[in-house]
């Protein structure tokens, strides 16, 4: 597990998307695996300046996203399909056919997942996985449990992760109940896992994923398992792990 300490918010974003874009000029066929939330958004920002400018080529990547909400259409705006379109696809050349996210409409839960999981292993994967971190030290929507979620499923969110997430609603009460999220197999699977995390109120589950325990109490702690993983992640998010 590599570690790369910076700054700020703005300095893990830049190194982000230094990643991502090395990743797909030196694959232009890439793989990607993509997260949302707030972690994120600046990486995708500046990958969009770099596809404007010329520098970046999007037209043959292949992108999964790790999650989606339940009874969520890609037109709601709080939809994990809505902010990949409004903060990276839409402003990039990638061909919309292939940027898979799960379908939060999906009439049949189970075989939408089964679909989801077939089409990442029809792939081989993803090349390259970009993580956020819950405040629970979840990691795509896999929530603190007893066991390893393997596959692509759907998982009941906790009361912390309503919270969390209910700023982006009108209310905790609009924030559904429910996602669908790669398992945490689906996530190891990728070949290098980038892991980005910011601020203060990430630095306990920073802490416990990168030197606590593995255990899915702290779904990321998984991640010390491995081989390939670099962890960006600020002072603030940093502030409680050794090293
Ligand atoms: C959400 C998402 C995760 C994300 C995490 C952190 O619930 N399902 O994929 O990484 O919470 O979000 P943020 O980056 O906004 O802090």
């Amino acid at each position: 597990m590599r570690i790369v300490k910076v700054k700020d918010y703005q300095e893990m974003s830049r190194k982000v998307a230094n990643l991502i874009s090395a990743q797909i000029t030196l694959n232009p066929s890439s793989i990607l695996g993509l997260a949302t939330g707030s972690t994120p958004e600046g990486a995708y920002k500046i990958l969009a300046r770099r596809y404007k400018k010329g520098d970046l080529d999007f037209s043959e990547v292949v992108s999964f996203n790790l999650d989606e909400y339940v009874g969520l259409s890609g037109e709601h705006p709080q939809s994990y399909r809505y902010f990949m379109n409004k903060n990276l696809f839409d402003l990039v050349n990638i061909d919309l056919d292939y940027t898979y996210v799960p379908r939060g409409t999906a009439s049949d839960p189970d075989e939408m997942c089964d679909d989801y999981e077939a089409e990442l292993e029809s792939y081989g994967y993803v090349d390259l996985q970009i993580l956020g971190l819950g405040r629970n030290g979840h990691i795509g929507f896999n929530e603190p449990s007893d066991h390893f979620s393997e596959k692509t499923y759907c998982v009941d969110l906790t009361e912390s992760t309503i919270e969390a997430n209910a700023r982006l609603f009108d209310s905790a009460d609009e924030v559904p109940r429910q996602a669908y999220t790669m398992g945490i197999g689906t996530i190891m699977h990728a070949g290098i896992i980038v892991l980005a995390a910011s601020g203060k109120e990430k630095a306990q589950a920073l802490h416990d994923a990168l030197e606590g325990p593995i255990t899915p109490a702290c779904p990321a702690s998984i991640l010390q398992m491995h081989e390939d993983v670099i962890v960006v992640a600020d002072e603030d998010a940093l502030s409680l792990c050794t090293l």
